[in-house]
């Protein structure tokens, strides 16, 4: 068995971990409002005025912080007005699948949806095809006060309370399908668009900027050029796993060799890459790193499902998955001085999603067991942590065995570790620098690699508790099977 060293300073709190890494994005896509979050109030399924039960009820319980909406591309095609009042003009949703909506979800269902979630807003402005007006009077509707013209018409549509935006995207991947815009030229449009998005009401919102396509430094150096602290909160960052590298053939999401496995692992932690070579870029614009970073769309992505609709982006979901996810969230983890939220795509049967749905029946997807296990790093300290972890070569690819990364919130400390090998246990030693540990409780999840949970009930993929933890002269020994994420909390 391989052994790694992990030393920590618990006195050394970093950063803050935003809850916000853990946040969610669901786009008009496939299944995932429609017939999925959302089934409709006539529905035979539980739901609160439409809404799903079960659905809002799972995501509780992995304590979503914030959803992303309505797009994606199909944001910069959406027009807020479409979707309010009784009278709903419906919607050709051009990007994904060429199908009409009826626009029965729309800003009323999505701000209930958050309140049933008890979880922040994150709208996607329409920058592609909309207009400064239609954007700053969208912000008017959800957060003026009753006594202003547009606050009086949210009140006449059902409800009189201002929502509140804690964070406005100004657009949606600007460089591609949302304008082929230039970055310079978006940055500019970007200034305009966000003078006219006010605060209204109390209402202090984070003003998001499109960032950049996975490695377009460009991108980056155009738009920090122009942007500004005093207008811009943060720029996004999309970047999908992809495990063959090839868009026209991305690879199936159960049917994948070791070495499609393994590309996956190792194109999954490009993502530290990206952070850091983005960052320097950021850092020479804003030297005080006031701009911040989201990556507002990560995640696997496979090809669809074959006998699904191709614009649907449904897609299995196995024990790769859960590895996928526990490496980029101990990523964002390690980097929460400037990743202040991530949002998984997306939330419900499209991409690497944390549910899956068929009818009435609901699983909870390897992704989600991750979720649930990471959930005391919300908003916890980032420990100081040094980590020396064998390496796994296949073929062109060379990457850590491990990941990890550790948090302290009310005097407790908390350790997330993933083993990407595939048939090598590894043995962590586990010292701190700060004190004597006294005790350590440890959960598990691993399986085969191909593992999912079925729509038959089959729940291969869940947290266990964990025996292979043990304390010898106040160190702690973990013994990581192949192919696991285990978490560990630890007492000093
Ligand atoms: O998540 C699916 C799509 O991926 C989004 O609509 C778009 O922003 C990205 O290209």
């Amino acid at each position: 068995m391989k052994t790694a060293y992990l030393k920590y300073d618990s006195g050394k709190a970093l950063s803050r971990i935003a809850p916000e890494i853990y946040g969610h994005f669901s786009e008009h896509l496939g299944r995932c409002i429609y017939n999925g979050i959302y089934v409709g109030k006539g529905s035979h399924i539980s739901n609160t005025d439409g809404i799903r039960n079960d659905v809002v009820q799972a995501l509780k319980e992995i304590g979503i912080p914030v959803l992303r909406w309505p797009g994606g591309c199909f944001a910069d095609e959406y027009h807020w007005r479409d979707g309010v009042g009784a009278d709903r003009k419906p919607i050709l949703n051009s990007n994904w699948g060429g199908v009409t909506e009826d626009n029965s979800f729309g800003t009323h269902e999505f701000f209930e949806l958050c309140e049933l979630l008890g979880c922040k807003a994150y709208i996607a402005g329409n920058m592609g095809s909309g207009t400064v007006q239609e954007l700053s009077e969208w912000i008017q509707y959800i957060t003026a006060p009753t006594d202003t013209p547009l606050g009086s018409e949210r009140k006449a549509n059902g409800h009189e309370t201002p929502w509140a935006v804690e964070y406005l995207g100004i657009g949606n991947e600007n460089w591609g399908g949302g304008g082929n815009m230039r970055p310079e030229a978006y940055a500019d449009l970007y200034r305009q668009y966000q003078t006219f998005a006010k605060n209204y009401n109390n209402n202090d919102m984070v003003k998001v900027a499109c960032g950049p396509n996975a490695d377009d430094y460009e991108w980056t150096e155009g738009v920090m050029r122009t942007l500004k602290p005093w207008h811009t909160g943060a720029i996004s960052l999309h970047y999908y796993t992809v495990p063959t590298g090839e868009w026209s053939h991305k690879g199936d999401a159960l049917d994948f060799s070791d070495d499609e496995f393994y590309s996956t692992i190792s194109k999954t932690l490009y993502m530290e890459e990206l952070i850091n070579r983005h960052g320097a870029v950021m850092d020479k614009y804003d030297s005080e790193g006031k701009i911040k970073l989201i990556i507002d769309e990560w995640g696997c992505w496979y090809d669809v499902e074959k006998g699904t609709n191709p614009g649907f982006l449904y897609q299995q979901n196995t024990m790769r998955d859960a590895l996928v996810a526990a490496i980029n969230l101990n990523i964002f983890n390690n980097h929460s001085d400037r990743v202040i939220m991530a949002n998984l795509a997306q939330t419900m049967n499209v991409l690497q999603a944390v549910l899956l749905s068929d009818s009435e029946k609901l699983i909870k997807t390897p992704t989600w067991q991750v979720f649930k296990m990471f959930l005391p790093h919300h908003g916890a300290e980032l420990v100081r942590t040094s980590c020396a972890v064998p390496y796994i070569y296949n073929g062109g690819n060379e990457m850590p065995q491990l990941t990890c990364s550790m948090s302290k919130k009310n005097g407790e400390l908390f350790l997330t570790v993933s083993n990407a090998s595939l048939d090598e246990d590894c043995r962590l030693l586990i010292d701190s620098e700060s004190g004597s540990i006294s005790s350590a409780e440890g959960q598990i999840i691993t399986a085969e690699v191909h593992s999912f949970n079925g729509f038959d009930g089959s729940e291969n993929v869940r947290i266990e508790d964990y025996s292979g933890v043990s304390i010898a002269g106040g160190k702690i020994t973990l013994d990581l099977p192949p192919c696991s994420v285990a978490a560990l909390k630890i007492y000093e």
